[in-house]
């Protein structure tokens, strides 16, 4: 119970665009249901970002908004992206909107675990013995890279059109992203995968150079293997279970967490966490704001729970109240419940916010 010293945090929500406010909706009725039961108090300032920020400010990522998210103890962020912006200059697209978000609150390293729920081994396209006993985690490099790197842009000469961006890695972002790998490695598995296409880019040379110092400075009860990109693409779907850590860098890690998601089952069940050096984190799932089933409360709340689960253990060190979320996604898929992304037969089809009722009543029995 909450009483006169329980803590009070203050989150900033930030629900964007598509499914997003439906999705944001659940998530925070169940932060408030834990609050209650284990003694802290939440308080929930809304804020706009992406499209819904274009509509009210002109701009993807206002001001205003970064600073909230600044001043927060965490910061929950549903989905952002609609394709009717999709023809805006990119400074004023919804994605860029959530770069800058990054950016500005420097949240240089990107969790994002996957777990096979037994309930949703069958959800998979792929086969049971492939996926039984997955428990990964991606660390994406999330400030750097080709999504930042400079020069970048597009140019008109001789009647020809070119456009280009640059992949960069200075040593100093390599370090930081590597501690953050190993440390996870060694509190897990003691394994760390770190993936790269250093047979053809010489940022990769450079990234597994880095990452060779630290592991030899300081982690060298880590395991330490390298893969190339492609590789790992393919080791994902052929035997997913020999990663620990996976550690790569920024449009590496978005195409193989993607990838990585649909071991168990749909992207609709990946939570995320991205955090810097100090400060609030950023926690989000990793799917996208599913502009086709926007405002028909089909969509699957569950990544944004297990986001809210991950903000309350990481960003406000608040374990048992983490827990029973996790706990409640278990149940509730245990007894048969499923969104539209994971019907299958004999399961019983809700909506987001019947999903969410259901949650609710798994977290409070
Ligand atoms: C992700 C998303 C984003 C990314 C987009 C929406 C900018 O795909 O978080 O994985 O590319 O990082
Ligand atoms: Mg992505």
């Amino acid at each position: 119970m909450e009483g006169p010293q329980s803590p009070q945090y203050r989150i900033t929500l930030l629900s964007g665009d598509g499914i997003g406010p439906e999705i944001t909706a659940v998530a925070r009725l169940l932060l408030e249901a834990v609050g209650r039961r284990h003694g802290f108090g939440l308080s929930f300032d809304e804020q706009p970002i992406g499209g819904a920020a274009i509509e009210a400010t002109g701009e993807p990522l206002p001001a205003s908004t970064l600073d909230a998210c600044k001043a927060a103890d965490a910061v929950l962020l549903a989905a952002i992206g609609s394709p009717q912006y999709d023809t805006l200059p990119r400074d004023k697209r919804p994605e860029t909107g959530l770069l800058g978000l990054r950016a500005g609150m420097e949240l240089f390293a990107n969790l994002r675990p996957v777990r096979i729920m037994p309930a949703l081994i069958d959800a998979s396209t792929l086969k049971r013995e492939v996926i039984e006993g997955v428990d990964l985690l991606v660390v994406r490099e999330l400030t750097g890279g080709v999504y930042f790197g400079t020069p970048k842009g597009r140019v008109e000469a001789d009647g020809r059109t070119r456009a280009f961006n640059t992949m960069a890695y200075s040593d100093h972002e390599i370090d930081r992203i590597a501690r953050v790998g190993f440390e996870l490695a060694h509190q897990r598995r003691g394994r760390l995968c770190s993936v790269d296409k250093a047979n053809v880019l010489d940022v990769s040379q450079l990234w597994r150079e880095r990452v060779e110092a630290i592991h030899l400075a300081s982690f060298s009860d880590v395991a330490l293997s390298h893969m190339y990109v492609d590789n790992a693409a393919m080791q994902l779907v052929r035997d997913p279970r020999q990663f620990d850590v996976m550690l790569t860098s920024n449009l590496f890690g978005d195409i193989l967490s993607d990838e990585a998601a649909m071991l168990s089952g749909s992207i609709g069940m990946l939570p995320s966490a991205s955090l810097g050096e100090q400060g609030p984190g950023l926690f989000e799932p990793i799917h996208g704001s599913a502009p086709d089933i926007a405002g028909q409360d089909k969509a699957n709340p569950m990544a944004m729970v297990l986001s809210a689960a991950m903000l309350l253990r990481i960003g406000l060190k608040q374990e048992a109240a983490a827990a029973d979320l996790e706990r409640a996604v278990e149940r509730v898929l245990a007894a048969g419940y499923r969104t539209g992304d994971l019907m299958a037969p004999g399961c019983t089809l809700l909506g987001c916010m019947a999903m969410g009722d259901r949650l609710l009543a798994a977290v409070e029995s």
